[in-house]
Formats: structure tokens, sequence, C-alpha cells
């Protein structure tokens, strides 16, 4: 019997070992993880390059205080500042770490702009994390039922319909607005381009942030070094977390020019986030993503699989669609 609090239903396997995509418990057994540790583990168990960058950070130093130039959290940025075509980056622990820091952003942009009351418009089913702000803005209510009065900054849409989005805006003073551009925990469900290119043209318009939340379905998994790439537009904010460092803690969330000039010391900070260590290790990530061409090859793979189980399962009793 386990002395950890039973806040996951955990299932009684031991594993010893992993390599690539397959791990190995106490029996002997293998088992092929489909999941990737549930979007970390993208680049696999193991992963030697991975490890050596470890290893040599290691042997330096683990924690540097946030106080003093970390050459590893600025080569991290800028390469992320080149994928994403943001303009700075303030890392953190985790995507609910992250999708704090968007959410405090948005509401500072509102107290500059003296947005009276302003909400942040939030898609029904999104997941944005566990903490008390981003639990808020979660619309899933089976993470918040029994956790009384949270945040009130939300109004919540349906995903993918745009005139909810319009209504909402005429309606009250939003200051953002708030996706996953792939709901992940809601079952993957896929904004539509033309979705994203109004929600853009909208926050133009209404003059609110547009704040993307990427924290599942970045970083190369879908064929995109980010989803919304696909719909050729940028946010205002980006947040990412899970495979970023392949498994070490980071959460990182990326601002525009035109929010960076507001952003100054004092208002947020982390003492372990964006730590030497695992700043080096998702840089040496977002090298080999690039090196060996992940994102074509996840393309590929995507439309195989794609094909080959709507050729398969379109037709079969039960199944209501293959994402
Ligand atoms: C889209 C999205 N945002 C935020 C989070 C929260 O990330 P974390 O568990 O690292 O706090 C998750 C986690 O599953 C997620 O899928």
């Amino acid at each position: 019997m386990s002395s950890l609090i039973n806040f996951y239903n955990k299932i009684e396997i031991n594993f010893i070992k992993g390599e690539g995509c397959y791990i190995w418990d106490d029996a002997g057994h293998k088992y092929l993880d489909m999941t990737a540790g549930v979007g970390v583990n993208n680049l696999g168990y193991k992963n030697r390059e991975i490890n050596i960058e470890i290893i040599q950070q290691i042997e330096s130093y683990i924690h540097l205080s946030n106080l003093f130039t970390n050459q590893w959290a600025n080569k991290l940025s800028d390469k992320l500042i080149e994928i994403s075509k943001m303009d700075a980056s303030f890392f953190c622990n985790s995507g609910a770490e992250a999708n704090e820091t968007a959410i405090k952003i948005a509401k500072l942009y509102a107290y500059e702009k003296e947005i009276k009351n302003p909400k942040i418009i939030i898609m029904n089913n999104a997941f944005h994390g566990r903490t008390i702000g981003a639990l808020s803005a979660t619309g899933n209510q089976k993470y918040k039922e029994k956790f009384g009065q949270l945040f009130e900054d939300f109004i919540f849409v349906n995903f993918n319909a745009i005139e909810e989005v319009r209504d909402a805006l005429e309606q009250n003073n939003i200051c953002a607005m708030m996706l996953e551009p792939i709901q992940g925990e809601a079952g993957v469900n896929i904004s539509s381009t033309l979705y994203m290119k109004q929600l853009k043209q909208l926050c133009e318009q209404y003059q609110c942030l547009l704040i993307l939340d990427e924290v599942q379905c970045g970083l190369g998994r879908t064929g995109y070094w980010f989803y919304h790439q696909k719909s050729e537009i940028i946010p205002d904010v980006l947040t990412l977390a899970k495979g970023l460092a392949n498994g070490l803690p980071i959460g990182a969330c990326l601002v525009n020019k035109k929010l960076n000039t507001l952003l100054t010391p004092g208002m947020h900070g982390s003492t372990f986030g964006g730590n030497p260590l695992v700043c080096r290790v998702a840089y040496k990530v977002l090298e080999i993503i690039e090196r060996d061409q992940l994102i074509k090859i996840n393309k590929l793979k995507g439309a195989y699989f794609i094909d080959k189980l709507q050729s398969k399962f379109t037709s079969v009793r039960g199944i209501k669609s293959i994402r």
C-alpha cells in the first residue's frame, strides 16, 4: 500500500527501464508506450544525446539563481523565438504555470488598457491545468466541481463556434481569449484553419490578446512546430510544456513584442523556472527535432495512420470519428 496521496488511479506495474518507445517491467514484459508518457517523451526513453547533455550540465551546476545570466535559457529562448516568430520567453516548470503566466499577462494588459471588469474567453471542454487560475480557466466541469468559488475572469463558449466568440466580444469587456488549437483532454478536437484565422482577425479588431495553449499539441507533434502555424497566424501569447525537455520539468510562456514592453522585473518569477539543466536539455530537444526532420516525418506518419485507420474502421459500428 502506497503512502502517496491518492490523486492518480495508478496501475500497479513497476517499470524498470525504457528505451525508445518501449518500457520494461520488473517481470521482463515489454510495453509499447503509445502515449509517450502523455506527450512528454517525444524523443524516446533513454535518449543517448539527451543523457549526455544532462551529464555534462550536472558536472557544471544544476541550479543557478534567476538573478544571473543563464546562457542556456538565452539560447533556448532564441531558438523558440526563431521557430515561433514570437518576441520573448519566460520559463517555468509546468503547463499549468505557463498558463498562469499567460493569464497574469492578460490581466496586466487589461490593467494597462484600463479595461473595466475584463474577461477572458475560454472554450468549453478546454483543459489548461490544475492550479487555481488555470483551473478556473478550464472548461471542463469534471475538474472543477468540488473546488467551490473559482476566479470569475472567464467566459465560456463552444469550440470552433465563431459566432459565440463574436457575441461574447460584443457583450463583454474582453481582454483576451485562450484556447488549445487542438483540444487534448477533451478528446482531440481540432480547430479549423478558418476558425483560427477568424479568431486572429477578431482579436485584432477588438484589440484583445490571442493566447494559444500548445502544451499538448505543440513542438512538432502535429507536423508543424506549433499547430496554429497551419493557419498561418501568430498569437500574442503561446504556452508550451510537456515534451519541451523530453521529461525534465519545464514550461514556457512566449509573448509578442507589444506585450514584452509591458513586462518588467518583479511582476512574475519562479525559483526553479528555466534552470540551466532543463534549458540545456530543451535546447537539445529542439536541435534534434530539427536535425532529424521529425516534423516532416510526423506529418507523413500522421497521414499514414489516418489513412489506414479510416480505411479499416470508418464503417465499423460504434466508431464515431477518427481523429
Ligand atoms: C493543453 C494543456 N494545457 C495545460 C496542461 C497542464 O500541464 P501540466 O500538467 O504540465 O501542468 C495540460 C496537461 O495535460 C494540457 O494538456
